[in-house]
């Protein structure tokens, strides 16, 4: 499969080699790996380190924009970022968020929206936050004109109020089953995954055995096809967000605060410049 779409300038010819299809087919047989990257340049490393998709996540808002929510990211914001993360991804499958209430409102909203991100970002997969009555009309006319959609169920940052906050799904009674009828409502609207968020292990599981889609996991435990986790998050470059489900495999605030504090020091007692570095 070719990616790559009109709008997006700067990027060299691309031979993606993770389809849509091949995320789907990995159910079963192979854990999925997603990583979210927001500009060409973790795009590009995190494309290197052979994940199976890139998300542009609108947790974009928190990590990059030092927002509370994901709620005022815009679709013109969204787009500007995916298409700088879009020019340093070449293999890996990618796919972009759609912010809140640019789906929700009505499914030729949702359809024009979905739309102008495939286009004018070369994504290749959206992903839509919940799976209420209007969300699945969405979804099956974004799928019905060929865009892939990725579901997102669980803790949905979108709905943060509604849900009372950043807080674990599915605990109470009933919960596995809603959570798995939900799941199967966005497989018949025809999602190709989905994102379970910060649901118990045991559900996530139950869920997953119930679909044929892949589940991809963010604190829901083990049993999910694959895992996503936000960079600055596994980098240890977001140090005030410590959730149970969060491992870090670096501590690179403290290597950036360390590295400017070398160059702070060199500079004042002039030992940068030196002769290898003047012209
Ligand atoms: O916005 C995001 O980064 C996400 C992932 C955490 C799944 O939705």
């Amino acid at each position: 499969m070719s990616g790559g779409g009109a709008g997006v300038s700067g990027g060299a010819t691309r031979g993606q080699s993770v389809s849509v299809r091949d995320f789907v087919e990995r159910k079963g047989r192979e854990k999925l790996v997603v990583v979210t990257a927001y500009d060409a340049l973790f795009g590009r490393l995190v494309d290197e380190s052979g994940v199976d998709a890139v998300l542009v996540g609108d947790s974009l808002a928190s990590v990059v924009a030092g927002l509370e929510t994901t709620l005022p990211v815009t679709l013109d914001q969204m787009i500007f970022h995916a298409q700088a993360a879009r020019r340093g991804v070449s293999r890996s499958l990618f796919i972009v968020d759609m912010p809140f209430l640019t789906y929700q409102v009505s499914p030729e909203q949702a359809l024009t929206n979905c739309g102008r991100v495939f286009q004018e970002t070369g994504a290749q997969a959206v992903k839509l936050e919940g799976a209420s009555a209007s969300v699945l009309e969405s979804i099956s006319a974004v799928t019905g004109a060929g865009i892939p959609v990725m579901g997102h169920l669980g803790f949905t940052p979108q709905s943060v109020h509604a849900l009372g906050g950043y807080r674990v799904q599915g605990r109470e009674k009933g919960a596995a089953a809603r959570l798995t009828d939900s799941a199967r409502r966005l497989e018949d609207a025809g999602v190709f995954s989905m994102v379970l968020e910060l649901i118990p292990a045991d559900v996530a599981g139950e869920v997953t055995s119930a679909v044929r889609v892949p589940t991809i996991g963010i604190g829901a435990g083990p049993r999910c096809d694959g895992q996503v986790l936000v960079l600055h998050d596994l980098l240890g470059l977001n140090e005030h967000f410590t959730p149970k489900f969060l491992k870090r495999y670096a501590s690179m605030a403290q290597d950036v605060r360390d590295a400017i504090g070398r160059f702070r020091d060199d500079v004042r007692q002039c030992r940068y410049p030196d002769d290898d570095h003047s012209f």
